[in-house]
This record gives structure tokens, sequence and C-alpha cells, in this order.
């Protein structure tokens, strides 16, 4: 309201330290009060009724010491005054003097007092040798108190702040002039426009507070997509734009024999133990394989088969039957891929309704069209993006649940270079230019590779995937003939999601430890 009164009678203010502040008369001036004054300055500013420019200043306050010279006086002329004039009693010793003003201060005190001759030495005491001092110390300190400066300039301002009785301060002090709102009423604008204001005319005369374009709007509320499930519809765009069809992964729970026995991995694999597999109690065991199938299967391990020899070992049907939660997602790809056998066994199919895909990317086929050949073989391009289990010891990096993206390829002729190929095309959709290929082993693919990408932060090659070539001894026994060949590949959901939003311990993504405000903030993903 003063500066609002001020600028009306004045028109406009060049300096805010000439207001004198009701309650603060002594501190028109001082830090304090520029500071009172800027926050009216900035909230009048703000409704466009005043503006300012800020002056910097420089000004000097009091130390603790310097304001007790102000009141007190120097410590010289506390010694000078606590001695009595020469010959008008006795003198008095450093000792007594000490004990009469304060150590301190007497030792400092003296030392002055006889440089400026104020006191003499009168046998084993001190006396005063001058009839009246002038304490210019204490004069200053006063000027400064009150005026922040010394009129004598910046030399004895510099010898006061080495004997530490002043600090220098950065201030601030504004020029005010009318804005174009300018009203001597404070009054709060209004911020809404009522009924009220309409029906009885005052919004005519009402001040209205600014749009504020910059402000960020109430969060609205609503469902979140959890990142795991961003980078999975951004993964999933990459195998539909490719042409893929998205398999349908919902059994969580599956067979040992579509987990592993289809894909020809051993019944003795140590993947099968208990400690990495998580097996159901109840129910514990699932219906049997279709019986032909089955037989193949077992032949193909036990007596080998297709060019093989099998793995000669024994065959337990029990192992075959029992039920888990699938270890990878190539156990559906394996069920994917016996039904696309099943034309080729000569088994009848729907050509509508295959089974095969929930999603189709752009090779569908149209309406009734098996798109198979005289072999019953159609290609295809087959992905999936789900859960799967493993029995691990839990860390930063691992969890007993996480995703894998798989996909798969079959066609005739296919070879190792389409796979790599293929992968290369994928990757670089994905963000990641640079990958390499290292031979690995898997029991149901060879050749076998593992892919590792260069991971520009990190500065070194992670591995983000595995691959390879389905074994005949795999495919031949769903029916498919022997040039058809498929491909396959895997990587983790996680890691990819984790390197996106920056996240390095698992915990902060999945699991009860999982902010929901920061799955509600978490940014969109564009590969
Ligand atoms: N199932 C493999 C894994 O869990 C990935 C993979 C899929 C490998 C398809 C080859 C072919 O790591």
């Amino acid at each position: 309201q003063l500066i609002l009164d001020t600028l009306d009678k004045e028109g406009t203010i060049k300096d805010t330290r000439t207001l004198t502040l009701p309650g603060h008369k002594d501190l028109a001036a001082s830090h304090d009060s520029q500071i009172i004054i800027l926050g009216a300055l900035n909230s009048l500013s703000s409704r466009d009724m005043i503006s300012y420019t800020t002056q910097e200043t420089i000004s000097h306050v009091l130390t603790p010491e310097g304001a007790s010279i102000a009141l007190n006086g120097s410590h010289e002329a506390r010694v000078w005054a606590a001695l009595p004039f020469k010959g008008e009693g006795d003198p008095v010793t450093p000792k007594d003097l000490e004990a009469k003003i304060g150590s301190e201060i007497a030792k400092v005190g003296q030392g002055r007092a006889f440089k400026s001759k104020w006191i003499g030495k009168e046998g084993n005491g001190l006396v005063k040798t001058v009839s009246s001092i002038e304490d210019v110390t204490q004069q200053e300190m006063r000027e400064i108190d009150s005026t922040g400066t010394l009129k004598s300039g910046e030399k004895a301002l510099a010898e006061l702040r080495k004997r530490k009785l002043i600090v220098q301060r950065k201030g601030q002090w504004f020029t005010v002039q009318k804005g174009p709102a300018f009203s001597t009423s404070t009054a709060k604008p209004e911020t809404d426009l009522t009924v009220d204001m309409i029906t009885s005319g005052s919004w005519k005369t009402s001040t209205y507070k600014k749009y504020n374009f910059e402000a960020e709007g109430i969060p609205t509320n609503g469902g979140a997509l959890h990142p795991l499930m961003k980078v999975r519809e951004e993964i999933r765009n990459i195998f539909l734009e490719m042409g893929f069809a998205e398999m349908p992964t919902g059994s969580f729970v599956e067979s040992g024999f579509w987990c592993f026995d289809s894909l020809f991995v051993p019944q003795q694999h140590p993947a099968r133990e208990v400690q990495d597999t998580f097996y159901l109690s109840d129910p514990s065991t699932s219906l049997p394989p279709p019986k032909d199938y089955y037989d193949r299967v077992s032949t193909v391990h036990e007596h080998g088969g297709y060019g093989s020899t099998g793995y000669r070992a024994p065959w337990s049907e029990a192992e075959t039957r029992k039920l888990l939660l699938r270890t990878h997602t190539t156990a559906s790809s394996s069920a994917m891929l016996y039904k696309l056998a099943a034309r080729c066994r000569g088994e009848e199919v729907d050509p509508n309704n295959d089974g095969l895909a929930t999603h189709s990317g752009s090779t569908q086929r149209g309406k009734g069209d098996s798109g198979a050949d005289a072999t019953g073989f159609r290609p295809a391009k087959l992905f999936s993006i789900d859960r799967v289990f493993r029995n691990e010891t839990m860390d930063a990096t691992h969890l007993a649940e996480f995703h894998q993206v798989e996909g798969v390829v079959a066609d005739r002729d296919l070879t190792l270079a389409d796979l790599i190929g293929f992968m290369r095309v994928f990757f670089k959709k994905m963000g990641i230019e640079n990958i390499r290929f290292k031979p690995a082993y898997n029991p149901y693919t060879e050749p076998s590779l593992e892919i590792f990408a260069f991971h520009p932060q990190l500065r070194k090659w992670v591995e983000v995937g595995n691959s390879g070539m389905f074994r005949p001894e795999m495919l031949e026994p769903m029916g498919f003939p022997k040039d058809v060949h498929v491909h396959g590949w895997g990587i983790g959901l996680e890691r990819p999601t984790m390197i996106r939003y920056g996240i390095n311990n698992i915990r902060t993504l999945v699991g009860h430890k999982v902010s929901i405000e920061g799955v509600e903030k978490s940014p969109a993903v564009r590969f």
C-alpha cells in the first residue's frame, strides 16, 4: 500500500531506500526492509500494477564486536576512561585495569592508547596524559551503523574490515514505475467470472488475474501404463510393421513336454531341476499331449531319427507330464509351430481360425485363404512378449519372473544369414545399430548365437539376446517338411526398459517398492 500510495503521489519511486516503512523507521535503508519491499514489488508486478528495476549496492554492517564499540566505545577509549588523570589519584596497575574492564579490552586498548599518547606510565601504574579524547572508532561505527558506509571513504572501511569490526554486505534497492494496471487498491484480482458478478455488473470494474500460460495444470486422474508395458507396445509395433502375428501366450502354466521335451531339451538337462524351474504341486500333472506326436518326440530323444542319434538316455513319461511355470516363451512358440505344421500332418484346419495369432501384422492373408502350399505348409512370422518364471536368486538385476520378447520365422530354406540379417534390421528399429554375434549352445537350436549390443553409455558390449536355427529333431517330429527351416530369437524386456528409463535396480521397476507416482509420470517411449 505504501508503494502504491507513494507512486500515486509522486509518479515514480527513484530509490526504495527513501521509503519509510511504518514500524521500521530506522530500517528504511536496511537490508531487511528492502527484502520486504521486494516481496511487495513482485506481487504487485505480477498483477501489472507496477514495474521495477533492481540496483545492486555494497554496504557495510557491524560485526558483534563493532556493535559493542558503537555502544560502549573503543577499547582504547575504555582504557583511557578507566584511568585517573595524572596527579589526581593512584595510578592503576595493568593487572587492576584488566580486572576492571576485562583482560581482552585492557590488553588491546593499552597498545592503541599508548600509540595515540592518551595514557602514560606512572611508577608501576598507568594514568591519563590528555584531558579529553575523540573516540574516532566509535564515531565510525555509529556512522556505518546508520548509513551503511563512511563519508571518509574506502581506505578507512578497509582498515575496519581488517580489524573485523565491519563486514561487507551486498544489498539491493529498487526503482519503481506505475504499471498498465496501476491502482491504489490492493484488493485481490478476480480469478473467476461468476454469475453474481454478471448480474450485479461488478464484472465491469473488477480487476482480473492474468492467465498463466506457463502453469502445468492439475494432473488428471486415470490409469497409466507401466514402463514395461510402454516398451512392450513399442516392440510389438516393430513386429507388427514387419508383418509378424502375435502368438497367444496366456498359458503361464505349461507341461514339461511343451516347455522342454518338444524342444529337444534332454530330460536330464539341469534347467529342468527344481532349483531352476517352479513346479506346480496342485494339480501337478498335465493331460497327455497328442499321442502320435508324443511318440515321435520320445523316440527322437531316446533313439534318434531324422539323421540324429538322439540322447540315448532313459525317458520318463512322468517327466513330460509335470506342470510347471514356463521358463521361456519358446514353450508357446513350440506349441504354435506344432499348430502351424497341422496341415503338413494332414489335419483339417479352419483357415479363418488357425489359433496362431491374436494380433496380425501386414501379411495377413485374405479370408478363407490358408496360404498353404501342396505340402500343407505356409510361411509364418510369429512373435510374443510375455511373462516367464525362473527359480532364481533375486538381486538388483534378477527377479523370479520377467518378460521375454521372442520372434520365430518359418520358411523354406532359411539360413543363418537370414537370421543374422533379420536381427540387424530388428535391433536397428529398436535404436541399436551396433550388434554382433557369438556362437552359443541351446538344446533346441543349432547353430545358436548370442547377441551382443554395444552400450554407448557403459562403453562395452552387453548381451541382449539369444537365437538360433531350430533343430530338425524339434521340427521334423512336428511334421514340417525337411526343407522348412525355422529361426528364432529371444530378448528380455526388462533390460531395454531399464536402459530407456535410466533405472539400475529392477526393484524400482517391478514389485512392492515401485512408486505409483513414478509409473504415472513415466514418459512414453519411442525407439
Ligand atoms: N528360449 C531362449 C532363452 O530363453 C531364447 C531363444 C528363443 C533362443 C528362440 C533361440 C530361439 O534364452
